[in-house]
């Protein structure tokens, strides 16, 4: 976010001379926040706020918030500390809380940091610019917690083509799984998608502006179910199958999934369309199916298993990624050994994998059967390890082959560019940064836990 280049402050709505104003916006958690941020800074600029990636300049300083564990929420009040100090200093600097802590805690924000102004939900971000009139005009604070009717996607104004060849792109949020563990059908709300019309227009937008990949972006992305163009209900397939026929959009990816919604079309979209890369992020959370059921996940581990022969079948080379909960109210060493055997039989490129983090309002937060600290340390050391050894292993496979690179930054060192994999490993090579924006075919010579390198096929000019 603090990355992204924007257009200097518009003027004035009122026609006056508009005071240059600085926002600045710090994104938590999930890749939509990120984007939330994004659409956060597009709603303001008309009302005369630049991005700024200093905090010290900005007038108005937005943290937009995670809410998943408590860790991440946590995180929120300690930046809030070191804001007070720096509001103090500076006249006139607003401070606002977005995204889901703001939606989970509303008013308690304001009891515990009175230096927050404006407390805004996930869904109500676009009213940002009336809450800040609001508090110009003497109101003191401002708190929109609500679901409102309007569409947040349609009182924005449009996205203000943010640079980037790798994009991320909301198209469904909200879930209704409930999910014992999960504060997201709170904070997020229920599953909502956007018509399929608006999402194909903004990823014609992005492409147009040097996008060459998007990432769709849903809670539940692929319970994705809206109107289509054609008057019909479209799933997340047929829109992937529609964005597949925009010109210059090269690869699709989706995040995040529930096995529960993996629908045949959307299986076979994985054998049959080209843009659809070859990698998913398909959380099973747990391998016991005791577990599985006391987190409400509505499926068992055998499902997980049939579902992923079948993407396979479709997708020989598909890469997998999940995530994982150790400790969950009464995981005994049997249900914990269950996610170990399925994790080694199905092997994952990568993970994510977390500690249980009991969440105030979740069924799980009032189970017994709490497991210790200390054992949910030793089960998550001894899951990773084994993640660890399979993403080693995994990158190591690509050594020797040629794979296509879609170039999207800088390398590290001065010479170097890098990009991604089909299946989302970060590749660096030595070439020319003219290739930012392009597929290239590289062979891969190393491999890292976390990225490969190798050497273009054919000399790209500077
Ligand atoms: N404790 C630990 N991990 C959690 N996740 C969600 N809620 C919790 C919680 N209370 C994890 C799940 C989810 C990911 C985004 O975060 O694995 O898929
Ligand atoms: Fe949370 Fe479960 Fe919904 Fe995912 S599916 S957002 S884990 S409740």
């Amino acid at each position: 976010m603090q990355d992204s280049k924007r257009p200097a402050a518009a003027p004035s709505p009122e026609g006056g001379e508009a005071a240059p104003k600085k926002v600045f916006i710090k994104a938590y958690g999930c890749q939509m926040n990120v984007y939330d941020a994004e659409r956060m800074a597009d709603a303001l600029a008309p009302e005369g706020y630049a991005e700024t990636a200093t905090v010290e300049e900005a007038d108005l300083v937005i943290l937009n918030t995670c809410h998943i564990r408590e860790k991440a929420a946590e995180k929120v009040y300690s930046e809030l500390g070191r804001l007070a100090k720096l509001k103090a200093e500076k006249d006139g600097m607003m401070i606002a809380v977005a995204g889901c802590v703001a939606q989970a805690e509303g008013e308690e924000i304001s009891r515990r940091a009175p230096v927050v102004d404006i407390v805004v939900g996930p869904q109500a971000y676009h009213r940002l610019p009336q809450m800040i009139a609001e508090i110009h005009r003497g109101a003191g604070r401002a708190l929109d917690t609500e679901f409102p009717v309007e569409d947040k996607f349609d009182a924005l104004p449009d996205e203000n083509g943010a640079e980037g060849v790798a994009r991320f792109l909301t198209v469904q949020e909200g879930c209704d799984k409930f999910c014992t563990f999960c504060v997201v059908p709170y904070t997020r709300g229920a599953e909502y998608s956007r018509g399929a019309a608006s999402v194909i227009a903004e990823a014609k937008r992005m492409v147009a502006t040097g996008a060459r990949e998007i990432t769709l972006l849903g809670q539940n992305v692929n319970a994705y179910k809206a109107e289509g163009p054609d008057g019909k209900d479209w799933g997340l397939a047929r829109l992937i199958r529609a964005l597949a026929e925009i010109e210059g959009l090269a690869r699709i990816r989706y995040t995040t999934s529930h096995p529960r919604d993996m629908d045949d079309d959307l299986i076979a979209a994985h054998g049959d369309v080209p843009a659809l890369m070859p990698f998913l992020h398909l959380p099973v959370q747990s391998g016991s199916d005791r577990i599985l059921a006391a987190m409400n996940r509505k499926h068992e581990a055998d499902d997980y298993r049939r579902l992923i022969e079948r993407l396979r079948a479709v997708r020989p080379d598909l890469a997998l990624s999940s995530d994982f909960i150790v400790g969950f109210p009464g995981e005994s060493d049997a249900d914990f050994e269950a996610t170990m055997r399925l994790i080694r039989e199905i092997g994952f490129a990568q993970a994510f994998s977390f500690k249980y983090s009991r969440r105030p309002g979740t069924p799980g937060a009032a189970m017994p059967k709490q497991i210790a600290e200390t054992v949910k340390d030793a089960r998550l050391k001894e899951l990773q390890d084994e993640l660890v050894r399979q993403q080693i292993a995994f990158n190591a496979s690509l050594k020797g082959r040629t794979i296509p690179v879609l170039f999207d930054r800088p390398g590290r060192h001065a010479g170097q560019v890098a990009g991604r994999s089909p299946y989302l490993q970060a590749v660096h090579v030595d070439g020319p940064l003219s290739l930012i924006g392009q597929i290239a075919e590289v062979e891969i010579s190393k491999s890292s836990q976390n990225s490969l390198s190798g050497a273009l096929k054919e000399a790209v000019a500077a």
